[in-house]
């Protein structure tokens, strides 16, 4: 997939970049591969066997929302325990016992978006949450000594039931203590549903009960629930994306992943390694970081890649954290209370022990004021730019964004920071002046030439025409022709990327 990367880096004139700063541009490339590419978690034990010559089904781009994985023809209907819609004997049908949880207040609290397009990236440079979908399995308990060793954190997206390991709360089963033992060793504990259902194929209460089942049997086992969840194959169409937002979850994908799922064979595993170098190697812990998936319940993964990969972070001067440190969100917003409370979290992050000391600088994305950072796009009368997920610069028209049109001259240093522009135009092509940046910007639909600097919104949920650019968002730079399909099919975000390709 690196050449289409490449391919589409191409098409989009460089600008796809947008996120990274100009010397960063070696490694630009697979953190936005993994942003980018959707090669996402699935419960299969086994993805195909070994020279069976099973060629591999898989869009070459999907949008975001709308994920789909390799999943080799022959044993796709083999990944699930059993198809939910057609038997109500399937694991997936079978509630666990419990309090129900469905009544449980759910507040919003801290500053991480809940529902919606969902989080790809951490926000402390120097961060690494390495993250594992579909356990706990029979590995995770020496997956967790390994962490010990390390004096690593990771966060753990728990499924139900699936590959016929039971319910995680069945009190005859091991999984129950399996998951406090991560919570009493300072590993986040977030959902991954109930049994594993692809969330395009389930109707609203079917999906309700994923996350709802899954609390029930959690809070059962620890006496409290996370915040975070991360859709099973990174697939939350639009209804799912509102239904997170109504249960009061962080909908969490990843920007890394090393397809350590895909590799788990003793002589493929180093495919994964590679992966991992091509982020890590020659990254810089003063200013990038990542959340990186793995699964544990691959044996390569837990025995083999998880030490490479611990070690490497530390060498290379990262911390390892859980994805609630990643994103600055206090641990007491990690879980809401159920039958019991919200336990304190008193574990320290180790020191990274690598080489880098980072220059004193003051963090680009920490508010410098008491202002209140965006949460809608606007800036200006007391709302800043300055560590708002739109970008740090606020435009003489009050929109928040990274780019050039915000940044730099087109920028007003009163509600952001002006400096952090990430995005220069590509090659020698002049950079657009725009018309008059003071005063009225005009409408930006009835405009030919490039669009009044800084006056439309950054596209925060993927689509884009009107007055919203997808310049400078986190869905690549370029917006495309086909807007009906936003209107014709309201599960369908509209995907930039794959207008470049139609277009080029
Ligand atoms: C874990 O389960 C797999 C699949 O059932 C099995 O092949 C493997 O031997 C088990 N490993 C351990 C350590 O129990
Ligand atoms: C999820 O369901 C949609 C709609 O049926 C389907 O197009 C897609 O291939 C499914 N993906 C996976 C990974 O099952
Ligand atoms: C671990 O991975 C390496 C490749 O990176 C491989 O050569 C080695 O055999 C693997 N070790 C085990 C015990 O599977």
């Amino acid at each position: 997939m690196r050449w289409l990367d490449a391919f589409l880096l191409a098409v989009c004139a460089g600008q796809t970049v947008a996120h990274t700063g100009p010397d960063e541009s070696r490694h630009s490339l697979p953190r936005l591969a993994g942003s980018r590419r959707f090669l996402n978690t699935f419960s299969g034990k086994r993805r195909w066997q070994k020279g069976s010559g099973t060629p591999l089904v898989k869009e070459p781009e999907q949008p975001r929302g709308e994920a789909v994985e390799a999943v080799p023809k022959d044993i796709a209907v083999h990944l699930k325990d059993c198809q939910i819609n057609y038997g109500s004997g399937c694991d997936g049908n079978q509630k666990p016992d419990g309090v129900d949880t469905s009544d449980i207040e759910r507040p919003k609290l801290g500053d991480v978006r809940y529902g919606g397009v969902g989080i790809y990236d951490c926000v402390n440079p120097g961060d690494i949450a390495v993250t594992f979908d579909d356990g706990p399995y029979n590995y995770t308990n020496d997956l967790l000594d390994k962490f010990a060793e390390y004096g690593a954190k990771a966060t753990f997206f728990i499924t139900g039931t699936n590959l016929h390991k039971g319910k995680i709360n069945d009190p005859d089963l091991p999984w129950a203590s399996v998951i406090q033992r991560m919570a009493a060793e300072g590993h986040q504990i977030a959902s991954h549903t109930w049994s594993h259902e692809n969330f395009s194929q389930l109707d609203d209460t079917q999906a309700r009960n994923q996350l709802i089942w899954n609390e029930i049997a959690l809070n059962d086992i620890l006496g409290y629930f996370p915040t975070y969840m991360r859709p099973p194959y990174s697939i939350c169409p639009r209804d799912c994306q509102s239904l997170m937002a109504d249960l009061g979850y962080h909908v969490t994908y990843f920007d890394l992943d090393t397809e350590g799922y895909l590799n788990d064979e003793e002589d493929m595993i180093q495919t994964s390694k590679d992966i991992w170098d091509d982020a890590i190697d020659g990254s810089d812990p003063c200013k990038d970081s990542y959340l990186e998936i793995e699964h544990d319940i691959h044996y390569q993964t837990v025995y083999n890649l998880t030490d490479y990969i611990l070690q490497s972070l530390f060498d290379h001067g990262y911390r390892s954290v859980t994805v609630g440190q990643c994103l600055g969100d206090p641990p007491e917003n990690w879980y809401r209370a159920g039958s019991g409370s919200v336990p304190e979290y008193t574990f320290a992050v180790p020191d990274p022990t690598g080489t880098s000391s980072c220059p004193t600088i003051t963090d680009p994305s920490a508010p410098t004021s008491t202002m209140d950072v965006s949460e809608d796009g606007t800036c200006g009368d007391g709302v800043t730019c300055a560590g708002s997920s739109f970008g740090n610069c606020c435009s003489v028209n009050g929109w928040c964004g990274a780019s050039i049109d915000y940044c730099g001259q087109n920028c007003n240093p009163d509600f952001g920071d002006c400096a952090d522009g990430d995005s220069p135009l590509p090659g020698d092509e002049p950079l657009p002046s725009g018309p008059e940046t003071s005063g009225g910007s005009g409408d930006p639909s009835t405009t030919t030439g490039p669009a009044p600097t800084g006056s439309l919104q950054v596209s925060i949920e993927g689509n884009c025409g009107g007055d919203v650019t997808c310049e400078g968002s986190e869905f690549g730079n370029c917006c495309s022709v086909s807007v009906s399909h936003l209107a014709s099919a309201p599960t369908v975000l509209l995907y930039p990327i794959i207008g470049a390709i139609v277009l080029g």
